[in-house]
């Protein structure tokens, strides 16, 4: 199902979680722009998913731009880089949506929960932008992997963030890209929601795997 936000920029979508999710939502009839700091490789990233979809679907742009003429944004940046994106396209994001993707990682110690001051990364994001922009986390526990390689995609997404009626929208952008969304609470959650990529992580060092996931079982959707 389409929603009336049919814009879509994935700050970042030239790297591996925001080109598999371009991708789906594509397929899925959105309007998609890739943004990058960078025009050129943001518009080969798009040329290769319009080359995948077989059809032109996505266009590539700065990451301000494509902030700007979006209905909402994605950002898919490693966590080193989320402030000053965020910096970036801060006035850019006033009223609208931020779907936040980001784990905030502490290399080398990648399965160890290291959770920055704010509580979570989503929570450094409401911070630096204010209370006009809702800030939604989702996608944490989804491997690009799956994105990009697999159709059904096993494992589910969990939603969480600053308001009811921003978590629902996400949930349906969720389900737009083929996966099972859950809203999962308020942004005080989100340290689950992002602690948890740490723990897949784990899991997939000890058992040699690379896209562990998760599944909410004993409820079902209406
Ligand atoms: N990979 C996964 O399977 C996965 C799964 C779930 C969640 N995540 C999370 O999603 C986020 C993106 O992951 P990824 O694997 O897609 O990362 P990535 O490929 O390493 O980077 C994504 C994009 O971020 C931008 N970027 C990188 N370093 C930057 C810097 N120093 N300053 C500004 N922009 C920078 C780059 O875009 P430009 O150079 O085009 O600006 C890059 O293409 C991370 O927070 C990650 O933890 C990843």
């Amino acid at each position: 199902m389409i929603e009336a936000f049919a814009n879509l920029a994935v700050l970042g979508g030239t790297g591996k979680e925001g080109k598999g999710l371009a991708f789906r939502w594509a397929k899925a009839g959105y309007k998609v722009t890739i943004g990058s700091r960078d025009i050129e490789k943001a518009r080969a990233a798009a040329s290769e998913l319009n080359q995948l979809l077989g059809r032109d679907l996505v266009d590539g742009s700065d990451n301000l731009s494509a902030a700007q003429k979006a209905d909402m944004v994605v950002l898919t940046v490693p966590h080193s880089a989320h402030k000053a994106t965020l910096e970036t396209v801060k006035n850019a994001l006033q009223g609208k949506i931020l779907v936040d993707v980001t784990v905030p990682l502490v290399p080398p110690k990648v399965t160890k929960v290291q959770m920055p001051p704010a509580g979570s990364a989503a929570q450094e994001a409401r911070e630096i932008l204010g209370e006009g922009v809702e800030v939604v986390d989702a996608f944490q526990s989804i491997s690009y992997e799956h994105l990009m390689f697999g159709d059904e995609v096993p494992c589910d997404v969990l939603v969480t963030g600053s308001s009811k009626e921003a978590r629902l929208r996400v949930v349906t952008l969720v389900e737009a890209a083929g996966l099972t969304g859950w809203d999962a609470g308020p942004i005080e959650n989100s340290v689950v929601v992002e602690g948890l990529t740490s723990l897949l992580i784990y899991i997939n060092k000890q058992y040699g795997s690379t896209h562990a996931g998760i599944k909410i079982t004993g409820v079902h959707k209406a």
